[in-house]
């Protein structure tokens, strides 16, 4: 069943189910004409507590265009929208409930097809998880990265910038007068943050995975041939409906491995890691931490894009032709058989892009990569017995090998409470570490991985340090930053047995994360180790905390993934 007879409200009796729905159609000004057509939703993440969605109503009349050109009927309906700075303790712990969301109204609504559009760090992924469970055509139509913010001749990459003037403000080197006039300038255009944090990640990854027409990911919210592309979506979704193009026939283990690749190859968010995983277990597809690794040793560095690149932002990768042309130059290493949401495979899709032009370097060719390796690494070791990630392309070189005492914060009130402390025992050799920081113990995984420099280190000009946690960072965040160490504090991870003074080993080419303290103490002090009291005690936040699953197995609800 197609259309607005798809999924009767239970009533006891299906014609009459049927005729009802049919005169609240008629109520909302359709007619029978309209009632034949295949129905498209389009999922509104719009909301004035998301800047990053600002545009979204313009590109939901542009999907609409094309939806109606193409003979479907498009009907736009709200779910919740994730804000990232807006939301409290962190946008994380509403990713699943987005994913829930989206999931519910789609397979509850008489839809049969839909057109997902977000853009914010989380909304993408949530939206991609959703619609991987609910089974209809989908394809994704994101709101654009920002264009680039100027201040005194120098270009802004928000929120690259925001981090690095605010440590320069904490170092003392810029005023609170002048912060105030480049806070006015971070965020010059509607659209999500156009440095290759998260959000840009994330869309560049919908493109890769196959669930985005090609091009669309880079292109600015401001500029109109993301309304063009957003009415082709349109135009898409409808045929898409007619094939039966549905997620799982897109997104395969292949597909997974494509994206995989371009986040290596632009140096994407290590939040990428935590999402890819989420949205495969929906469709029972394993993506195991090895898999990111092995990927990452294989894939060379072509994006030379913030904050792994040192100039350029998302205007410019669409200049220079987008992921198409990053995956142009990665077409050997990838599975050219994998199906898109174009009804044509990557190979298909690759045969008419020409590889990196010569007249630009946001794009390096593959031959002159800004490093051979990609831009993640994957650590195991008694630290993280489980994993933990590192962004190398964002890390100081000198740090990359690295042995130092710890000096330990037990929580994030903790840290903001002593980080500043004349007395902290700290050097810029010493090795920073966060606890209870991780999907439990933040709750919800909070973005506190990119440890402030303490003023003490500033003022002796450190730049960067060495910090471990079981917490994410902002993809937009860079520094020697150690994150997602699995299992975390708070669930018992060898991370809650770390004490001050107590050395860790970095070693970033040996892919190993070590606690250098004897096995009888690290026992002792197991013995001793308590769990502290949860967060939560009702509502979503409890569902939260029974429910998730640790960074490697996404963070997703474990009665949400697909049995494998
Ligand atoms: Fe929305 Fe950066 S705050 S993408």
């Amino acid at each position: 069943m197609k259309g607005y007879r798809k999924g009767l409200t239970n009533y006891g009796d299906p014609a009459f189910s049927a005729f009802i729905r049919g005169a609240y159609a008629r109520g909302f000004g359709l007619t029978g004409e309209d009632l034949d057509r295949p129905i498209v939703g389009i999922a509104q993440t719009w909301s004035e507590l998301n800047p990053c969605h600002r545009n979204l109503r313009e590109v939901a009349d542009a999907v609409k265009r094309g939806v109606t050109q193409a003979g479907g009927l498009p009907l736009e309906f709200p779910t919740i929208s994730l804000g990232e700075v807006y939301l409290s303790p962190t946008a994380m712990l509403y990713r699943n409930l987005l994913a829930m969301d989206t999931e519910e109204m789609v397979r509850g609504q008489p839809l049969d097809g839909v057109v997902l559009l977000g853009g914010c760090d989380k909304t993408l992924p949530a939206q991609l998880m959703g619609a991987a469970s609910a089974g209809v055509p989908a394809i994704a139509v994101s709101s654009g990265p920002m264009i680039g913010g100027r201040f005194e001749g120098k270009r802004l990459g928000a929120c690259s910038d925001c981090r690095g003037l605010w440590a320069e403000h904490r170092a003392g080197e810029i005023s609170e007068a002048r912060l105030e006039e480049l806070q006015g300038e971070l965020f010059p255009s509607a659209g999500h943050c156009m440095v290759m944090g998260t959000a840009s990640t994330m869309a560049c990854l919908t493109e890769a995975l196959g669930m985005m027409l090609p091009g669309l990911a880079a292109v600015p919210a401001v500029n109109s041939r993301r309304l063009r592309l957003a009415e082709e979506s349109g135009r898409r979704i409808v045929r898409m409906v007619e094939e039966s193009l549905t997620p799982a026939k897109v997104m395969t283990r292949g597909a997974f491995e494509n994206a995989i690749r371009v986040l290596m190859a632009v140096g994407g968010s290590t939040n990428a890691v935590v999402h890819l995983a989420a949205i495969a277990g929906r469709l029972g597809v394993e993506l195991p931490l090895a898999l990111f690794d092995e990927i990452s040793r294989t894939t060379p560095l072509i994006g030379n894009i913030r904050p792994s690149g040192k100039t350029y932002l998302m205007d410019d990768l669409a200049e220079a032709g987008g992921i198409p042309v990053v995956m142009k130059e990665l077409e050997a290493l990838l599975r050219r058989d994998a199906l898109t949401v174009t009804g044509k495979t990557v190979g298909e899709n690759l045969a008419g892009v020409t590889r990196a032009p010569a007249w630009q370097d946001v794009v390096l060719p593959r031959e002159r990569p800004l490093q051979p390796e990609g831009g993640l690494a994957i650590l195991w070791g008694s630290l993280a017995p489980e994993g933990a990630v590192l962004k190398t392309s964002a890390a100081s070189p000198r740090l990359m090998v690295h042995t130092g005492k710890a000096v330990v914060f037990a929580s994030q009130e903790d840290m903001v409470r002593r980080v500043d402390d004349p007395d902290l025992p700290a050097t810029a050799e010493s090795v920073f570490v966060l606890q209870n920081a991780g999907p439990v113990g933040g709750p919800g995984f909070p973005e506190a991985g990119f440890l402030p420099i303490p003023k003490k280190l500033l003022s002796q000009g450190v730049r960067d340090i060495v910090r471990v946690s079981d917490a994410r960072m902002s993809g937009t965040a860079g520094g020697t930053t150690v994150l997602h160490v699995s299992p975390e504090a708070a669930v018992g991870g060898p991370l809650a047995l770390v004490r001050e003074g107590d050395l860790i080993r970095l070693d970033a080419p040996g892919r190993r994360l070590d606690l250098l303290v004897p096995e009888e103490e690290l026992a002792r002090r197991r013995a001793a180790w308590r769990p502290q009291a949860p967060a939560y005690d009702r509502g979503y936040g409890r569902l939260f905390l029974e429910h998730v699953l640790q960074a490697p197995q996404g963070c997703d609800f474990d009665f949400l993934q697909k049995a494998r």
